[in-house]
């Protein structure tokens, strides 16, 4: 195929308006349908949905890509609440990918008590619908399957505060959130605890997960509970992080994680500021330029 023809099929795959047409999902069935068989990149695997979880894709690769224009050849993404494990052995996969790609390879962490759901702590962990035991894991099963995932296993409550000095691990980058509760999710944001001491087990800007943020008439989900609530706190409470949710994949209507991901900003980490636009900042620049 020509490279004239090539671009006018990437431009109609990527534009807005087919992406959320009912010819654009279509498609995308045909490529997660073919893609045993075909060679399609890893990206665009990714960005066609033709992965078994695109929302942690995403954040892998970004996060890998970020780490590189920093100069770090390992970052870490770490799930918090893992249940039976599903999610930390496609992290664990997906790193290969991610490898294979940018270069830049990924440690992967799985935060979990191992038996299920604590006690609930109060009404803000919607107890009318999450309850204690529920989502437990079979530790030996899921180790073996992915022998190189690192688990936390214990309450975050008390996990937290050893594990940097614990684990060294290399620049997180990747947070996923499905600890279901306020209390859970609040006391995970402990780990930023120590980013003025230790900045080099953090990148300056983390790509976050939170499932618990969507959900049914049943859950309820919104700012005065659950993983909501606890983002609004830590925000409220101190100046140098904030979490907020994206605001580059929200209008891309055909992503079913769009509402769920968000970044998490350490703006007195001292990479913070170093500057990343090399390449695309002229692109840019280019066509800003005053056309003749
Ligand atoms: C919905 S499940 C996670 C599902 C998993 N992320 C997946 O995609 O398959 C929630 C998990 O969070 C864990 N969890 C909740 N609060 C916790 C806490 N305070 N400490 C450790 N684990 C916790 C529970 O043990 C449970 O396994």
């Amino acid at each position: 195929m020509g490279y004239r023809m090539k671009a006018m099929i990437s431009d109609l795959l990527y534009s807005r308006e087919f992406r959320n047409s009912m010819a654009g999902a279509l498609t995308r069935k045909l490529i997660r349908a073919t893609a045993s068989r075909m060679k399609y990149s890893v990206d665009f695997q990714v960005d066609m949905l033709a992965v078994e979880r695109p929302h942690y894709a995403w954040c892998m690769l970004n996060a890998a890509r970020l780490g590189k224009a920093l100069g770090h050849d390992r970052i870490s993404a770490i799930e918090f609440g893992v249940a039976g494990g599903n999610g930390l052995a496609y992290m664990c996969d997906f790193a290969e990918h991610v490898k294979a790609v940018t270069g830049v390879a990924v440690e992967c962490y799985g935060f979990d008590t191992g038996a299920g759901m604590p006690e609930p702590e109060g009404a803000y962990d919607l107890p009318y619908w999450f309850a204690a035991k529920q989502y437990r894991m079979d530790q030996a099963a899921l180790q073996a399957r992915v022998p190189q995932a690192k688990l936390v296993i214990g309450d975050i409550r008390e996990t937290i505060a050893g594990f940097l000095d614990a684990h060294k691990p290399a620049p997180i980058g990747v947070m996923f959130n499905d600890t279901d509760y306020h209390s859970s999710t609040r006391e995970s944001f402990r780990i930023f605890d120590e980013v003025a001491e230790k900045p080099e087990h953090f990148l300056p800007r983390i790509f976050m997960y939170f499932d618990d943020v969507l959900g049914s008439e049943l859950e309820m989900y919104g700012e005065h509970n659950g993983q909501l609530r606890a983002i609004a706190e830590l925000n409220a409470g101190q100046e140098a992080i904030r979490i907020h949710r994206n605001q580059n994949l929200i209008h891309q209507d055909y992503l079913p994680y769009r509402h769920q991901i968000y970044y998490g900003h350490l703006f007195e980490h001292p990479d913070y500021n170093r500057y990343i636009g090399e390449g695309r900042q002229d692109a840019i620049e280019g066509l800003l330029k005053l056309r003749a």
